[in-house]
């Protein structure tokens, strides 16, 4: 364990820039949104300062309207990475900072649980104390978008408009709405994919969704980033899972914040009545016995088992008895060939144990997975999520993405994806120590 330790502490000491850390060298090599906070909790077992920062500079490509882009460009000589900010074009919408360059979408608002974290591990420390005086309003700036843009009827739960946003770049939940993209012949310019030359082609997503991501950044541009423009027109409007649920959680740390620093709570304890009692009227699924997205585009739920209804365990959304089917169906798979929790349904015909969202284990999500077990009491379940992760990072190196299917895995010596990865080493670092 001590080199376990040892090894992530390394990792991320080596994909720190003055200032940020990339998630991984080459097939990664800027900033991204979820990816820093995941991150900055990582550093803090090494470093606060470098917390702090990593946080700090991500804020420091907040838009106009309150949005935190997905990528923050801060080198804009690199050569490996497509689409890059020139093909974002970000500035066209005219609140985009000119620098850093960013991209024009966003994801999941971690930033609010990711300062609570820190908090509760530097209760008293003055530096983290004043940086959170300075960054809260910025962090509700960013919900205030989320509730106002992307939530345009008020209804308490955001959209997205690319699957990008989600975090979850691939997973089976956005084909339909991605079948729905109609593209001509000569419609889209002409690009080339990066990261299919620097991560195996069977672990990416095919040439199909990936000009369906081009269509919809594209889609994104022509509105010049505006949001209405883009609601309105929008193939792809989902109200997803973990988005909300991720929300949701970050609503309620920044509450807690506020609480102890005597700060305004009013506006995010309105969003988080609404948003609990919407997500769990709307999106649970009582055959499914989970959570589901909202295909906000076709008005109809998204049918699928996947992790992001699990993520609401994270975000206390659930009652006893829906946690508890949450937690029969982990435990079902640990009893089973997986290790927990697979990205996608392990019994649909759509699930591929190697492809990226399709299936794969990824170390952030049994993270949140590992401390929604633990908000109720799932200890039993709590464990073994925190043991296969830790013995997948043993076994085959922080890589981005594992295989889930212990038979696989067993003859198999590494993960998938990049290795040497940044979020992978946070969480596995701040798992060793929990
Ligand atoms: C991939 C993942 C996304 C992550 C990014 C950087 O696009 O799907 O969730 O933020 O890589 O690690």
């Amino acid at each position: 364990m001590e080199k376990l330790v040892g090894d992530a502490k390394h990792i991320l000491k080596l994909n720190w820039k003055e200032g940020f850390t990339i998630p991984t060298a080459k097939l990664y090599p800027f900033q991204w949104n979820w990816d820093s906070g995941f991150t900055s909790i990582g550093h803090s077992y090494t470093s606060l300062d470098h917390a702090v920062k990593e946080l700090d500079t991500l804020f420091s490509s907040q838009w106009e309207n309150g949005m935190v882009p997905h990528i923050v460009f801060h080198s804009e000589t690199e050569t490996t990475y497509f689409p890059y900010y020139d093909f974002w074009e970000s500035n066209v919408n005219p609140g985009a900072p000119n620098k850093p360059k960013s991209s024009g979408i966003t994801q999941p608002a971690v930033h609010g649980f990711v300062l609570e974290n820190l908090l509760e591990k530097f209760p008293d420390n003055q530096q983290l104390i004043d940086f959170i005086r300075q960054i809260f309003p910025k962090i509700i700036k960013y919900h205030r978008f989320l509730y106002t843009y992307r939530d345009p009827e008020r209804e308490g739960l955001m959209f997205i408009y690319h699957p990008w946003e989600s975090g979850r770049d691939n997973s089976p939940l956005w084909d339909e709405s991605l079948e729905r993209i109609k593209i001509g012949k000569g419609e889209l310019p002409e690009y080339e994919r990066r990261d299919t030359s620097l991560a195996p082609v069977d672990e990416r997503p095919t040439a199909y969704q990936y000009d369906r991501y081009v269509y919809l950044l594209l889609l994104g541009k022509k509105f010049l980033y505006e949001q209405r423009g883009i609601f309105e027109e929008s193939p792809f409007l989902v109200q997803d899972t973990l988005m909300n649920a991720v929300l949701i959680k970050s609503n309620q740390s920044l509450i807690n914040i506020g609480k102890r620093f005597g700060l305004d709570t009013g506006e995010l304890e309105e969003w988080q009545q609404q948003s609990v009692r919407i997500f769990n009227e709307k999106l649970w699924n009582p055959s499914l016995n989970t959570y589901t997205a909202y295909d906000a585009r076709a008005g109809h739920p998204i049918t699928y088992k996947e992790i992001g209804g699990m993520v609401s365990l994270y975000g206390e959304i659930p009652n006893e008895q829906q946690a508890n089917q949450l937690n029969d169906y982990l435990w079902s798979l640990h009893e089973r060939d997986y290790f927990i929790c697979p990205s996608f349904d392990v019994d649909s015909p759509l699930f591929d144990s190697k492809r990226y969202w399709r299936g794969p284990i990824w170390s952030q999500m049994n993270w949140m997975i590992y401390h929604g077990l633990k908000n109720y009491g799932f200890e039993r379940t709590a464990e073994v999520v925190k043991a296969d992760i830790i013995e997948l990072v043993s076994k085959h190196g922080f890589y981005e993405y594992f295989e889930s299917q212990k038979s696989l895995a067993a003859n198999i010596n590494s993960g998938y994806g990049g290795g040497n990865f940044s979020w992978t080493a946070a969480c596995v670092l701040d798992l060793l120590k929990s």
